[in-house]
């Protein structure tokens, strides 16, 4: 059977909250689901982080001349990361296409076994490495990241248009931080000027996050229900 999905969770924006949103959709899809995740952001590895196994490492296989990496078995989910296995400061003077070449080796020698999902936690950008690696990494659909700063906009623009030359579905946009709660009226207090965001970017909205504590410095010991509507609405998308 092997992998059945593979979800790119991206931005060209950094700080958007990919890596907090993959995680939180690995860990709602890991209760019904065979799931792994791939943190495929080389210059920032935060999953290990987030799993609270930043001192694990995956066992490494040798079988003839191949290395096969055992992932990371963590609540539920199989995890496996740049960070864990290639030294962050060597990587970072790579050019597009060795960053690439590690990228999809580390996707292709890890154990996933049968897996319904693996999520790849992109790293920001819409450059020459990060077209490469979204090529490269034979991604099904993608889901995009943002807030409602301008900025955030324009840069997810330009994720979408990425994309759509790659001819990788998008799936629909996640607005992440753009408003807070207020904890007494639980009245919705808007962070930014409101955007329309579906019609600025031009695809759907799967949902919007709050700016909530439960997922500032996630991690994922602390479990919440904040991505439920949105994973209920992916089920039946992809
Ligand atoms: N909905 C949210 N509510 C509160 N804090 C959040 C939320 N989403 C993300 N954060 C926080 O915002 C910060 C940035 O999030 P995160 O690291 O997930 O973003 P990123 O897009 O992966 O960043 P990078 O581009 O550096 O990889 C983190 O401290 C995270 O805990
Ligand atoms: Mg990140």
């Amino acid at each position: 059977m092997g992998i059945k999905q593979i979800i790119a969770i991206a931005s060209a924006k950094g700080g958007v909250g990919k890596s907090t949103i993959c995680a939180n959709l690995a860990l709602q899809f890991s209760r019904d689901y065979k799931v792994g995740i791939l943190d495929a952001d080389i210059y920032g590895p935060n999953q290990q982080i987030i799993f609270n196994v930043a001192n694990q490492k995956p066992i490494v296989k040798t079988i003839g001349e191949k290395k096969i990496f055992l992932p990371i078995e963590v609540d539920n989910i199989l995890l496996n990361s740049m960070g864990l296995v290639i030294d962050s400061a060597k990587a970072a003077m790579w050019r597009g296409p060795m960053l690439s070449k590690a990228i999809k080796q580390l996707k292709n020698s890890t154990q996933w076994g049968n897996l319904d999902y693996l999520f790849v936690d992109m790293p920001p950008g819409t450059g020459d490495a990060y077209l490469t690696v979204a090529s490269d990494i034979e991604l099904d659909y993608a889901i995009l990241i943002t807030t409602m700063s301008k900025l955030a906009v324009h840069d997810t623009k330009k994720s979408k248009t990425m994309f759509d030359r790659l001819k990788i579905p998008v799936l629909g946009i996640i607005d992440n931080m753009s408003y807070s709660i207020c904890p007494n009226t639980h009245e919705h207090i808007n962070d930014f000027m409101l955007v329309n965001l579906e019609q600025e970017i031009g695809c759907d909205l799967l949902g919007s996050i709050p700016r909530h504590k439960d997922l500032t410095d996630f991690n994922s010991s602390k479990k919440n229900n904040l991505l439920e509507p949105i994973y209920n609405k992916l089920k039946k998308l992809s």
